[in-house]
């Protein structure tokens, strides 16, 4: 209360334009009945209280009265006693429990100590809210035309401002509406139809105001302007197609309704006349009739004629808006036939259709659309169209529906890794699609000139290989789908295999040799034979240019072969003739082999031993004497004391320029007791004999040795070997002397 009052006295103060009372108090102040308002003076808080301070109060009809007078002591008016506060300080006032009495002007005098009095003046307005606000009416139904009819308002509150309300808007005095009373009262002379209301009555004070409950007048009209209508609006109706009339017309309170079919009433009695599934009994000529149970008056339609046939249903016929399409897309059917109250029904091969997600049938059923069309939705479709007494059929429409290519698959047949030139290989494609798809055919990615489903290879060449793909093509769909490729690998038998080697002939250590395998036809593979070995890399061993060549460094007399190259690809193998190489190599091993003892007058023979190509040159000398003998055998017919001593045979390969010289020791015995002397050149001839036979087989013991040794054998055998001979030849004179022993 005191905040509002307070915001009253700047709002008083900001209006003032008057000088009056030399701005100590605002100019003018409202309030409401029952709260409470502060009279502030502008007077600043003095630190001694004001000498004398005077309120009094002139009413609106010029009486003064004195409020409050205050100074050294209070003296307060009966009337206000307990209903004010003076504040000493400033000189304001506060009046509570404020009336409409109180509405009047004030007047301070206040005297500070020591300073001239000051004056001030302020109006104060007490309003009372507005509330309660109700209106009255002395008749709420009325004939249109007639009249008087009067609304009153009421309400509590000061200065009071009414407003009349029709709805939304404000009413005003016309001819027709009177407002009297200050406004609060509102006649109505000759009421309309338009004059219904709802009225409100709206009143207003300075700062509150409070609206009626609406009041609602009944105008009572009609029956007038009736209307018939029909729905669905055609000149015949379908015998079991459903009909309905509508009666519509103006009347307050609402008229009751009655149906006549042709003069005769019927029960309904409702506006609206809906006839289902409509026979041909119900043709004929259809009013209604409104009545308004108030002005008693009746109104009556033109009659409506309803015709109703009755026809069968015939010709039925399917029309799609697209028999071609691809996989979803969607497709629309119209059934369309003559005949009434058609049903009707889809039949999808032998099943009737219902809707569902993908499919609708719209216009009462005669239109069927397949959204998200899939390959199974070829149909065929049928439509059956059928009415209570008649049924048609339409023929079967069958739709085509194009989609892949899915599922390509490639196949090869024959189905081999590698085919042989000259042979036939037949490729197949297959791919799901409709319409059937168009193949073409790529061998490593170019397109070939051939289409088709099959390509077939024939006398196919080593240039035909690669890699193959078909790709299928739907010219429906514009779509294609490209298979994995197939590797087709075709060769030429192998012929021809030639080893040559780049030279034929070498010295043992002294160089390297590489053999050369060529040969016609697809080559796959080499794999190098030494004998019936086959050959491995090693230090001394490389093979390049993918094993066709094979090296060999510093060859040996053990690598002399025979090499052969054995060629071999998926389809064929060749192997070439056994190359034999020449290498050249010692004398090694050399060693006189012979009798360390001989008696005197006994032939004997001494063997020089030398392995070495080509063969060694043999010098012998006698007790460090050359003597004339160069060949490995040497004989002495008859032994002499003479011919003891030191004998040394001399090897040398005048190829490799190598010499190896061994000696041997020959002791002369003189003549044994033995009395079979003419059988001592005997034996001397044998010796010899068996000595050439030995020569023969030493050397073929030789050669099977070293067919034996590997190319890449280890050299340490040599010395063994060496040894070996040595006691092989010892063995075969101790058998010489059992021979001996026997054959003497
Ligand atoms: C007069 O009234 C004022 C305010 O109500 C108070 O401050 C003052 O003391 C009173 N004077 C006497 C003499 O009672
Ligand atoms: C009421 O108004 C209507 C039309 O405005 C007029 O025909 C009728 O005579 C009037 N009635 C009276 C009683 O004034
Ligand atoms: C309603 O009151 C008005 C004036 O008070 C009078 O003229 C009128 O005839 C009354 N109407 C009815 C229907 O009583
Ligand atoms: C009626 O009073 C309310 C506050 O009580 C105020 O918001 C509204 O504007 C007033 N209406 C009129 C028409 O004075
Ligand atoms: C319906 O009324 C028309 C005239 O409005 C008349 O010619 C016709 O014979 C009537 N039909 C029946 C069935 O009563
Ligand atoms: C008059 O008609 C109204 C609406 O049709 C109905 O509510 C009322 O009961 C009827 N009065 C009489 C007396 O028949
Ligand atoms: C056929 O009708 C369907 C559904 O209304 C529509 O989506 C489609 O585009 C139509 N096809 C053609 C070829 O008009
Ligand atoms: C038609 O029938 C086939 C199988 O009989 C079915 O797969 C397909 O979804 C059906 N289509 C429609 C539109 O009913
Ligand atoms: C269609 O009509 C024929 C007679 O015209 C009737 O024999 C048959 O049962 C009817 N079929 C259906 C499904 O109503
Ligand atoms: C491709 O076709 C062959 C032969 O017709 C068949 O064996 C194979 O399963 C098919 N492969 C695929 C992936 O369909
Ligand atoms: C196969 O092709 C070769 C040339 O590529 C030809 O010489 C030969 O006659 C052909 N053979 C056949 C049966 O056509
Ligand atoms: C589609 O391919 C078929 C053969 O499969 C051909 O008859 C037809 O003309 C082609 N259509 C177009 C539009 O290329």
């Amino acid at each position: 209360m005191k905040i509002s009052a307070i915001v009253l006295v700047l709002l008083g103060a900001l209006l003032s334009g008057s000088t009056h009372g030399a701005g100590v108090l605002p100019d003018s102040l409202t309030a409401f009945a029952g709260e409470t308002v502060t009279f502030t003076t502008t007077v600043p808080p003095q630190e001694t209280p004001l000498m004398v301070v005077t309120w009094t109060f002139t009413d609106n009809h010029g009486t003064t009265s004195n409020i409050i007078t205050s100074s050294n002591a209070n003296i307060t008016a009966p009337d206000y006693s307990g209903r004010i506060t003076l504040f000493r300080a400033t000189g304001s006032l506060e009046l509570r429990g404020l009336t409409i009495g109180d509405t009047g002007e004030y007047t301070v005098t206040v005297i500070p100590t020591g300073a001239g009095h000051q004056k001030g003046y302020c109006k104060l307005s007490v309003y009372e809210r507005v509330s309660n606000v109700s209106v009255t009416i002395n008749s709420t139904e009325l004939m249109e035309f007639s009249g008087p009819v009067t609304l009153r308002c009421f309400s509590s509150g000061s200065s009071l401002t009414f407003q009349w309300l029709n709805g939304s808007s404000v009413v005003t005095a016309s001819d027709r509406v009177q407002l009297t009373d200050g406004g609060s009262a509102l006649t109505i002379v000759n009421v309309t139809r338009y004059d219904q209301g709802p009225f409100r009555c709206h009143v207003s004070n300075a700062h509150s105001n409070g609206t009626s409950d609406a009041v609602d007048l009944l105008i009572i009209l009609g029956p007038e302007d009736i209307k018939l209508t029909v729905f669905p609006l055609k000149e015949y109706h379908d015998q079991g197609s459903d009909v309905i009339l509508t009666c519509s017309v103006v009347s307050r309170p609402p008229a009751q309704f009655l149906w006549y079919l042709n003069g005769n009433p019927s029960v309904h009695k409702t506006p609206e006349l809906r006839l289902m599934n409509v026979q041909l009994s119900q043709r004929g000529n259809y009013t209604c009739e409104a009545f308004n149970n108030r002005t008693m008056k009746t109104q009556t339609s033109q009659p409506v004629v309803l015709t109703i046939l009755k026809s069968n249903v015939s010709n039925a016929v399917i029309t799609p808006n697209a028999t071609d399409l691809s996989e979803f897309g969607s497709v629309s059917f119209t059934c369309s036939s003559s005949g009434s109250s058609r049903s009707f029904r889809w039949i999808n091969r032998t099943s009737e259709i219902t809707a569902g997600d993908r499919v609708q049938l719209m216009d009462d059923g005669s239109r069927l659309v397949i959204i998200n069309v899939s390959r199974y939705d070829a149909g065929p479709f049928l439509c059956h169209v059928f009415n209570n007494f008649s049924n048609s059929t339409s023929d079967a429409v069958k739709l085509s529906i194009n989609f892949g290519p899915e599922n390509i698959n490639l196949t090869v047949f024959p189905s081999q890794q590698y085919y042989q030139e000259g042979s036939s290989v037949n490729f197949s494609c297959t791919a799901v699609s409709s319409p059937a798809a168009l193949y073409s055919w790529f061998q490593n990615e170019v397109k070939l000139s051939d289409t088709g489903p099959v390509l077939r290879l024939v006398n196919v060449t080593e240039r035909q290989s690669g890699n193959y793909s078909c790709q299928a093509l739907n010219n429906k769909t514009l779509r294609s789908e490209t298979s994995q490729p197939r590797i087709l690998s075709i060769l030429v038998p192998v012929s021809n295999v030639l080893v040559n080697p780049n030279v034929t002939e070498l010295v043992e250590f002294t160089g390297s040799i590489s053999l050369t395998c060529s040969c016609s036809g697809s080559t796959r593979s080499f794999l190098w034979l030494n004998g019936s070995s086959e050959v491995t890399a090693s230090d001394r061993v490389q093979f390049t240019d993918e094993n066709s060549i094979l090296i060999i460094h510093a060859v040996t007399r053990f690598d002399q072969g025979p090499f052969r190259c054995n060629v071999s690809n998926g389809i064929s193998h060749g192997i070439s003739e056994a190359v034999e190489l020449v290498i050249k190599y010692g004398p090694y091993n050399v060693t006189i082999v012979g009798p360390q003892s001989v008696y005197a007058g006994d032939p004997t023979m001494l063997y020089c031993h030398s392995e070495s190509f080509p063969a060694a040159e043999i010098t012998w000398f006698f007790n460090g004497q050359p003597t004339h003998g160069h060949a490995a055998v040497h004989i002495v017919p008859s032994v002499q004391h003479s011919n003891g001593g030191t004998y040394a045979c001399a090897a040398q390969n005048t190829v490799t320029l190598q010499n190896q010289t061994d000696h041997h020791e020959l002791t002369v015995t003189d003549f044994s007791p033995c009395d079979c002397v003419p059988a001592a050149g005997f034996a001397a001839i044998v010796t010899v004999g068996i000595c050439l036979l030995l020569t023969a087989l030493i050397g073929l013991v030789v050669y099977c040795v070293r067919r034996n040794k590997r190319v890449n054998s280890n050299y340490p055998a040599r010395d063994k070997e060496k040894r070996s001979v040595k006691e092989k030849h010892r063995d075969v004179y101790k058998k010489t002397g059992t021979v001996k022993n026997l054959s003497f």
